[in-house]
């Protein structure tokens, strides 16, 4: 089968080709196939597990065989049609140079990048190096699903610019990212020169992945829908677009996925403009907004809200049943609205599970 040939990751074409591929290439398969945002976690006992035995959490990214081992844990579990790498959006910061650690409860806590300085200190030429850990977990997991499960596809990520951005200008988690969105208007140029390293290494960090054998590519915006407008097509949309570009040029068939979240009615511009394959949904989208407003050869994914799937039951079933009704018909890819929950049931998992294989 050509699909268990390792060092190929171009997409593999004709009836043998993996159904997640097909989905987010543009075509119609039913029942749709499945993976959920941060299927990798602290829900899962035996993550719970590698997770002790790693220590920290920069530790966990960085080891590959415990980063491998994670990002298969659920596909052992439920056989869900995607993985996708453990790693997080804030390791591109960390292979540049920018001090980050995970605080127990506290969520990340970077070394603030504010001024020309400190985007100068960051080191571009060395985040292949530093981040070669990561890509080395790419192979080992390409490896093991080629092994043992061939249908599914592995998925490479990355934060978006803005995303990213927010981050390492606040420092922190926030609920607004005053100080990012301030600076954004404020002094757009040397935010922009922030923007455009995090393009180029971006592309550089996505690349390697697909090197190493990923099958298709996530941008996580997780922060896309503060933005203004015009901020959100300055700041969103270009750097996407630039982003999907390179990739696509040197990898034409590798699909690519974008998460705008929040982006609200500006989701179809987003769709048009930065060129995706696939555009995920967060769990405020109407599924039949977006269903009219991205044009129907473009892949949706999502986007049950993930309190539905903590409570279970009648309440998961109703929620998963419509949106599975209002993509009937075109590319689509069943996920969740946001990141798993960590008080979510393992069992609630295997109900939604069962429930999209039927069909609804
Ligand atoms: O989806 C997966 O299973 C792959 C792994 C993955 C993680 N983070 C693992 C993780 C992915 C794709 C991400 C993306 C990510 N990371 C985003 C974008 C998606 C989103 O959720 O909006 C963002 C904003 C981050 C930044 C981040 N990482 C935060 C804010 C936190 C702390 C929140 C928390 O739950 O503690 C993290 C840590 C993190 N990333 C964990 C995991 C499994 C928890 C760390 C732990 O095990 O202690």
């Amino acid at each position: 089968m050509a699909e268990a040939q390792g060092g190929a990751n171009e997409g593999v074409s004709g009836e043998g080709r993996k159904p997640l591929l097909r989905a987010l290439g543009g075509e119609a398969v039913w029942p749709p196939p499945m993976w959920l945002m941060r299927q990798a976690g602290r829900y899962l006992p035996e993550y719970r597990e590698v997770r002790a035995q790693a220590g920290d959490f920069i530790a966990l990214c960085t080891t590959p065989n415990l980063a491998a081992e994670v990002t298969i844990q659920p596909i052992r579990r439920y056989g869900m049609d995607g993985a996708i790498l453990f790693s997080d959006i804030l390791m591109v910061p960390w292979a540049l140079g920018q001090p980050l650690r995970f605080a127990e409860g506290e969520g990340p806590v970077l070394e603030p990048v504010r001024d020309a300085a400190a985007i100068g200190a960051l080191q571009l030429d060395r985040m292949r190096e530093r981040a070669a850990p990561i890509f080395e977990t790419v192979r080992l997991t390409r490896a093991a699903l080629e092994a043992h499960a061939p249908k599914v596809a592995l998925i490479g990520f990355a934060g978006s610019p803005w995303t990213v951005a927010a981050y390492m200008v606040e420092g922190h988690g926030s609920r607004d990212f005053h100080t990012a969105r301030g600076m954004a208007y404020a002094d757009p140029q040397t935010f922009g020169k922030l923007i455009r390293i995090l393009v180029d290494a971006t592309t550089d960090y996505l690349l390697a992945q697909i090197e190493a054998g990923a099958e298709a590519v996530m941008l996580f915006d997780s922060w896309a829908g503060m933005l203004s407008p015009g901020q959100f097509r300055r700041w969103v949309i270009e750097p996407s677009a630039t982003i999907v570009r390179n990739v696509k040029r040197l990898h034409p068939s590798i699909p690519v996925i974008g998460f705008p979240r929040l982006a609200g009615p500006l989701i179809g511009e987003y769709a048009s403009r930065t060129g995706v394959n696939t555009v995920a949904m967060d769990t405020a989208m109407d599924p039949r907004f977006a269903a009219s407003a991205v044009a129907p050869n473009v892949g949706l994914q999502g986007n049950l809200d993930p309190l539905a799937l903590v409570a279970g039951g009648i309440a998961l079933e109703t929620e998963a049943r419509q949106i599975l009704a209002a993509m009937r018909g075109r590319p689509f890819v069943f996920n969740l609205g946001h990141g798993i929950e960590k008080v979510t049931p393992t069992e609630h998992v295997s109900q939604l599970v069962r429930l999209v294989r039927s069909g609804g």
